[in-house]
């Protein structure tokens, strides 16, 4: 069969890594084609993994089979309903869109085409340390989960740059990998921060699941000492931790410890080639795989009241709506 000719709009960090993953890392994919805003930018992606720059996302989207969205946030919604109309598969970046009405646009438009072509970028449903962990639930080992505790620090962030986008661009994973950790829909949510005046960052997020647990989640984006995400399920039988990576523990003049990196395309890129490699091959096969467009509205509902919660200092219910057959 012949390969997935894939086009990538954005080329910045997460951009220029996919088309470099695509290029190097799939073989059921090549990167024919690069849009970015700065077109020198996208020449040099695109020279570098062996296509071309696009003129625009519109002519990108012609000539291609399938494309990446991964330009910033408020660019999604439209192209993601963009190729929805074209009959082409989306690899779209978290977040779907930066609103829930937004996201719902794409939901949409699948439910008018009678078809899925949208996979949103939640990649950690593809590392193998979180599809472990969620094993560790599915399996039963840990019993009846009772409460889960997510840890989410980036040493600096240049997206999630105000009270708002933190929840909206980066919690926005945590509200995902819960839900699908539980495969259950988040139903309430408080956020808070001990930060009183400006760019509340840190902040705490409490959840309340439909079956009842309850989460914690910080997010804590300009944590300075490095990347770091960690989650602790607890059930009635036991827990299970998914830690940060420590290869090699040194032990050097009096002092013990790992390194702890800063780039977070570092520590999850063997789950992007995996999520890209499985969106490749669902897409050559006309199928998607992995964060359907309902899944990214329904994170983005989440985000709207989790807004609203740490805005108005209330505990704001999530109410999703009934679920379209397109996606049971
Ligand atoms: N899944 C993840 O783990 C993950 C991690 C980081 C970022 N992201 C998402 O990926 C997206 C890109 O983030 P990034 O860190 O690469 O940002 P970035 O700022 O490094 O790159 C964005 C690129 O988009 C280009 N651009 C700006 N406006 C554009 C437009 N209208 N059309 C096309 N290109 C445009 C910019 O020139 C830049 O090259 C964001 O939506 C972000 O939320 C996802």
């Amino acid at each position: 069969m012949s390969k997935l000719r894939v086009g990538v709009i954005g080329a910045g960090a997460m951009g220029a890594s996919h088309a470099r993953t695509l290029a190097t890392g799939v073989p059921s994919a090549e990167v024919t084609r690069v849009f970015d805003m700065d077109t020198a930018r996208a020449k040099q992606i695109a020279d570098e993994v062996g296509g071309a720059p696009a003129d625009s996302p519109e002519s990108l989207i012609a000539e291609v089979d399938a494309f990446v969205v991964a330009s910033p946030d408020f660019t999604h919604a439209d192209l993601a309903v963009a190729g929805v109309e074209a009959g082409k598969h989306v690899l779209c970046e978290k977040p779907l869109a930066v609103t829930a009405d937004d996201a719902r646009r794409v939901v949409d438009a699948e439910v008018a085409a009678g078809r899925r072509f949208v996979q949103v970028g939640f990649n950690r449903r593809f590392d193998p340390g979180f599809v472990s962990l969620k094993g560790s639930i599915t399996d039963g080992s840990v019993g009846r989960v009772q409460v889960l505790h997510g840890i989410h620090r980036n040493a600096s962030n240049a997206t999630s740059t105000d009270s708002s986008t933190l929840v909206t661009g980066s919690m926005i994973h945590e509200f995902d990998t819960f839900r699908w950790l539980l495969d259950d829909e988040i139903a309430g949510i408080r956020v808070e921060s001990p930060v009183a005046d400006g760019f509340k960052d840190p902040q705490i997020a409490t959840l309340w699941m439909r079956g009842g647990q309850m989460i914690t989640a910080e997010v804590y984006v300009n944590a300075a000492y490095g990347y770091d995400v960690r989650v602790e399920v607890v059930g009635d039988a036991g827990s299970a931790t998914l830690e940060p990576r420590t290869p090699v523990v040194r032990r050097i003049a009096g002092q013990g410890g790992s390194s702890i990196g800063s780039d977070f395309v570092e520590h999850f890129l063997e789950s992007y080639r995996l999520e890209l490699a499985a969106w490749a091959d669902a897409s050559l096969r006309g199928e998607v795989v992995g964060a359907s467009a309902w899944d990214g509205f329904a994170a983005n509902l989440v985000a709207a009241s989790g807004v609203r919660a740490l805005t108005e200092g209330t505990r704001e219910t999530v109410a999703v709506p009934e679920r379209p057959a397109l996606y049971a």
